[in-house]
């Protein structure tokens, strides 16, 4: 194993992972090493190159702290993220699509009864929200929990103000009897995604958007049921084709209707796949 040269290292390295104990493991990093082989070889990389790509990664986690996480961003950017969303949520097409998580839930948020304001003084147009969380059958399901969070009417989540001391439009709530749930909050507007770091700078460069189109996120959990983790998009937005993280799923689109006090309402109705598949 001297003299490796650019055809032969790949073995090689593959090779030293030949004892790894954990299958999978093992089968990630010969593939992990393998791609990332062939990427080099591809694009030719040069020794300059592969140092500014260190760098970029190093600057990427150093933007990283408790509030900001840089690499979920880049992984955002890149598709990763939605590729991963994908692949692991194969579901029967009645159930809801699932989304991209993001980096702006807060676990804890404040709990809420159906019908309160869960704005909780963030700015924007009011807008009231209902719907029902159902089965496959069509049957309630009592008692999902339901965590909700969103942008204002500048496009900013709570933590993105660091001056607030109090959460603001977010928050839990749990169905009815019935399966209902019902809140006020303020309409979402389409957001830039965070550009003050490495990601900003690779969409400039790239001449690339940051935008993502106006949505409420939502993730809903009940015993005995996948938790689904998703958004409901506006169904007026100019980027739902452009989204900055490959997100919207056209079933995922809804229209938030003007009422004539100058209010909006938006009504969805999420369906919960069971865990392990209907019987
Ligand atoms: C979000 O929808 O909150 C989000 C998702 C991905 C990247 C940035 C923000
Ligand atoms: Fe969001």
């Amino acid at each position: 194993m001297r003299n490796l040269d650019q055809h032969t290292i790949t073995q090689e390295v593959i090779g030293r992972f030949a004892d790894t104990p954990d299958p999978r493991l093992k089968e990630i990093v010969t593939s992990l090493v393998r791609h990332l082989h062939d990427f080099a070889r591809e694009v030719e990389l040069t020794e300059d190159e592969w140092a500014k790509g260190i760098a970029y990664l190093t600057a990427t986690g150093q933007k990283c702290d408790d509030k900001r996480q840089e690499f979920i961003l880049l992984s955002d950017v890149l598709g990763l993220s939605m590729l991963t969303v994908a692949m692991n949520n194969a579901k029967p097409p009645q159930c809801t699509e699932a989304t991209v998580f993001g980096p702006f839930y807060v676990e804890g948020a404040p709990h809420y009864e159906n019908g309160d304001d869960v704005a909780n003084g963030a700015a924007g147009e009011p807008c009231e929200v209902s719907g029902a969380i159902r089965d496959l059958d069509g049957q309630p399901i009592a008692g999902a929990k339901i965590d909700v969070w969103q942008a204002d009417s500048e496009g900013k989540y709570d933590v993105q103000r660091g001056e607030l001391d109090h959460p603001e439009g977010r928050g839990v709530l749990h169905a009815d009897s019935e399966g209902r749930f019902h809140f006020h909050s303020v309409l979402a507007e389409a957001y830039p995604i965070p550009t003050d770091g490495p990601v900003g700078e690779l969409l400039a460069a790239t001449r690339r958007h940051p935008w993502r189109p106006a949505h409420l996120h939502f993730r809903i959990e009940a015993p005995g049921y996948e938790t689904l983790v998703t958004h409901v998009f506006r169904s007026d937005d100019e980027w739902l084709d452009s989204d900055a993280v490959f997100g919207v799923r056209q079933s995922l689109i809804a229209p938030w209707v003007r009422r004539d006090d100058g209010s909006y309402s938006l009504t969805y109705d999420f369906v919960l796949n069971p865990v392990g598949g209907r019987g």
